[in-house]
């Protein structure tokens, strides 16, 4: 399973690059603006700056919603450097601009997927990853990693290539989950990936070898 960090934070994401399970890196509009990125100057240079720190795929998602505006700003973004995903969101021109950009190769992520019909969509139309929220179908009542099984069994009916990718990812558990059924992939906060390391037990039986260390050498 892979392992993406959902944010535009450097700090962040070279934390999680340090820690040596990072496998890419996810971000959206809300990501950028929290971190007060603006201006298309400004917007491709962060993207720079993330695709220096990291290994693996970073996806950098088109603000445009017509399909000649996705293809121009999806265009202009995987030519930064060869580890951008273009993402798109699911619209109707969205799923246009995933056969084009698939097309001509170049990764893209279908984003704001809520259901296995739109998961279908966008890997007939060659998305490289399709992005189920699975928190914000938890917000609202909604079991998100059934949402995420579905697909599965779908994408494994016929043999498609395009990766889930779990998003919206919460908490350890989601993690854990999505992991026992075959996510390929998922994005979260650090605090939900470094929450995987923690148990008590570990602490606990720690202190003790440390102790006894001590005591044995002192
Ligand atoms: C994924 O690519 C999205 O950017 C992200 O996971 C959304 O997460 P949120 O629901 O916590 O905003």
């Amino acid at each position: 399973m892979k392992f993406f960090i959902d944010t535009a934070n450097l700090a962040q994401i070279k934390e999680a690059q340090d820690l040596g399970v990072l496998d890419g890196v996810t971000t959206n509009p809300s990501l950028m603006a929290k971190e007060g990125i603006s201006g298309e100057e400004n917007v491709l240079a962060h993207y720079r700056a993330i695709c220096e720190i990291v290994d693996g795929d970073v996806s950098a998602e088109v603000i445009s919603t017509d399909f000649e505006g996705m293809v121009r700003e999806g265009e202009a973004l995987a030519a930064l450097d060869e580890k951008i995903v273009v993402k798109i969101p699911m619209v109707k021109d969205g799923v246009k601009a995933l056969k084009y950009f698939s097309d001509k190769g170049i990764k893209t992520n279908c984003t704001l997927i809520f259901s296995a019909g739109q998961a279908l969509l966008a890997a007939k139309a060659g998305a490289t990853y399709v992005s189920p929220f699975i928190g914000r179908l938890d917000d609202i009542s909604t079991d998100g990693l059934a949402l995420i099984e579905s697909i599965r069994v779908i994408f494994d009916n016929y043999g498609f290539d395009t990766e889930i990718l779990a998003a919206s990812v919460r908490h350890p558990m989601h993690i854990i989950e999505c992991a026992q059924i075959g996510a390929d992939v998922m994005t979260g906060p650090l605090s939900a990936i470094e929450a995987l390391l923690k148990h008590p037990l570990t602490d606990i039986g720690l202190a003790k070898f440390l102790a006894d260390h001590a005591k044995a050498n002192s």
